[in-house]
């Protein structure tokens, strides 16, 4: 049995991998700079393999939570946002300006879910 707070702690890192993933990427194409390959597949690993964290560790949490609350199923949306953005960087360059605030509205809709639990 995994302790919660070991899933907490995944949680907690794999969406800081995925910020950084998110972040380094835009910053890079905002630069201007030319997306050698070593730099793509380094960022989109680090948000990858965080996205798989953040799930992992987040359903660990619910303990198999049935039915799912309303705070999750938004979380799951942010989830799903902070997902596609590596391909809207990659392929919508003209978009990265307003998908860098965006991602610190997502994550801050999240953080706001987490914490006041809407619908219970
Ligand atoms: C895959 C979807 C997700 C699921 C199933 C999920 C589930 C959870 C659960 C069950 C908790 C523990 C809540 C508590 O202890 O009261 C939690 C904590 C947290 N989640 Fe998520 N989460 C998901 C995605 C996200 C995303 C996308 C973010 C931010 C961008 C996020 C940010 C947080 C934070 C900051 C905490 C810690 C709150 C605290 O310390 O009390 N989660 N999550």
């Amino acid at each position: 049995m995994i302790p919660y707070t070991v899933y907490k702690v995944f949680h907690l890192t794999g969406l800081f991998m995925v910020i950084l993933g998110l972040g380094g990427l835009m910053l890079a194409r905002l630069a201007g700079a030319s997306l050698e390959k070593p730099i793509r597949r380094r960022a989109a690993i680090t948000h990858g393999v965080g996205l798989l964290i953040v799930l992992i560790g987040g359903f660990g949490m619910l303990g198999g939570m049935s039915p799912m609350p309303l705070w999750v199923i938004g979380k799951l949306l942010v989830w799903l946002f902070l997902g596609a953005e590596m391909a809207l960087i990659l392929r919508k360059s003209e978009w990265v300006g307003k998908l860098w605030w965006l991602t610190i509205l997502a994550a801050g809709f999240a953080a706001y879910l987490v914490v006041y639990k809407p619908g219970g």
